[in-house]
């Protein structure tokens, strides 16, 4: 199947998304195909508008009537996916499941199927990446809705102005609200996944509005920095990403008969509110060693570990007890270059041999 997106109404090629893909049956967080979604073109509009949202699968009703309204925020709500697909490939890739992504079913396999702290990961991270790529989309004035906050006129009191483009989270945050929650709002099947799910979503937009910054530029007579001005913006994603991972180092196990309300399953601490810092879940993961294609789980054999290592990625841990293969790989190339008068560089190669090890 094939789906194109319009990205805008301006002169010149329309950027189009081309979705190719095969899917079937139900599955979770189905938008999230958008971020592995190619960006391509059409060559009118016609075409991209007849091909559009309707043949994107599993977009529940609410966020079909986004796409219909604003395509070119569609545009942005993949690049969200992706951007949170990669920086969760990059924080777990020396983990036993390193967030990596299938062809069938959905993108993540049948991981989303449970409701574990990786599965709270994911959520969280791909609508941070959504509101990060709405917000910059904003400030770059792609969107017809909203722009940068150019509105904080006042001067605050340390001398200084708040002019420039600030970039604006709010219409970001409650675009992914519309758009990321809604298969989760119409609470159909599991409650407490639902819950769960918007929980983490929040804890998502709460990592970008919680590291919001302020940068400033001096003007004034020769760099005295006596009038300055300033505006606000995002954090680097990758930093979101550090964040995230430490909410999910220390995420929170759910009351599995908890109803209308998230409740801790640690008894000790029952009467203590669950907050928007806290990733939540509700069902233990698995340990990732060996391969169970019933339940997604590609296994940890021929995966790349390290002997030295003290971490997740030491040949311990990621090869679960199994060991590991050594092999000797030989590099070569040059070294050693020297300028010779004139006019010619003369090098020697070098051969280094490095040991690689993969888990049995
Ligand atoms: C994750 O590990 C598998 C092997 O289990 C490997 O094939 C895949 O490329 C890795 N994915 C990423 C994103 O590193
Ligand atoms: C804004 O639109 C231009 C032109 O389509 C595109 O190249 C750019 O990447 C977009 N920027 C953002 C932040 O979406
Ligand atoms: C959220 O809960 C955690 C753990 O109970 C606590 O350490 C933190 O201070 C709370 N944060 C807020 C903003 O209430
Ligand atoms: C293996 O781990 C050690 C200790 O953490 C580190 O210094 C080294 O760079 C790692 N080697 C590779 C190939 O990543």
């Amino acid at each position: 199947m094939v789906a194109v997106i319009q990205r805008s109404c301006l002169k010149g090629p329309i950027q189009v998304l081309i979705l190719v893909f095969l899917l079937t049956g139900k599955s979770f967080a189905s938008w999230l195909w958008l971020g592995v979604a190619s960006v391509g073109t059409v060559s009118s509009p016609q075409e991209a508008e007849e091909m559009v949202c309707s043949v994107v699968p599993g977009l529940v009703t609410a966020q079909k009537t986004v796409c219909i309204k604003k395509p070119q925020t569609i545009v942005s709500v993949s690049e969200g996916a992706r951007l949170g697909i990669t920086e969760c490939q990059k924080q777990f890739q020396r983990e036993r499941w390193n967030c990596s992504t299938t062809d069938d079913d959905s993108v993540f396999g049948k991981i989303l199927e449970q409701g574990n702290r990786e599965t709270a990961f994911i959520y969280s991270v791909t609508t941070a990446g959504v509101v990060y790529a709405v917000t910059r989309a904003c400030s770059a004035g792609n969107l017809t809705d909203c722009t940068c906050d150019r509105e904080h006129g006042e001067t605050h009191e340390e001398g200084w102005n708040w002019r420039g483009c600030s970039d604006n989270i709010h219409y970001a945050i409650g675009f992914s609200k519309t758009f990321v929650d809604a298969p989760d709002k119409a609470f159909k099947g599991d409650l407490l996944r639902s819950l769960m799910n918007l929980h983490n979503n929040e804890v998502g937009r709460k990592a970008i509005e919680e590291q919001m910054d302020i940068q400033c530029r001096c003007h004034g007579v020769s760099g005295s920095c006596n009038v300055k001005s300033c505006w606000k913006t995002m954090p680097h994603f990758p930093n979101v990403g550090d964040y995230l991972k430490t909410r999910y180092e220390s995420s929170v196990e759910l009351h599995p008969r908890a109803k209308k309300r998230l409740r801790r399953k640690d008894r000790k601490n029952r009467k203590v509110p669950i907050n928007t810092t806290e990733m939540v879940y509700m069902d233990q993961s698995p340990n990732y060693c060996m391969e169970d294609t019933l339940n997604g789980v590609p296994g940890t054999s021929g995966r790349e570990c390290n002997r030295t290592s003290l971490l997740a990625d030491s040949c311990d841990l990621l090869c679960c007890g199994r060991g590991y293969n050594t092999q000797v790989v030989r590099y070569v190339e040059r070294c050693g270059c020297k300028f010779i008068w004139c006019c010619y560089v003369k090098c020697n190669t070098c051969e280094t041999m490095i040991d690689r090890y993969t888990c049995k």
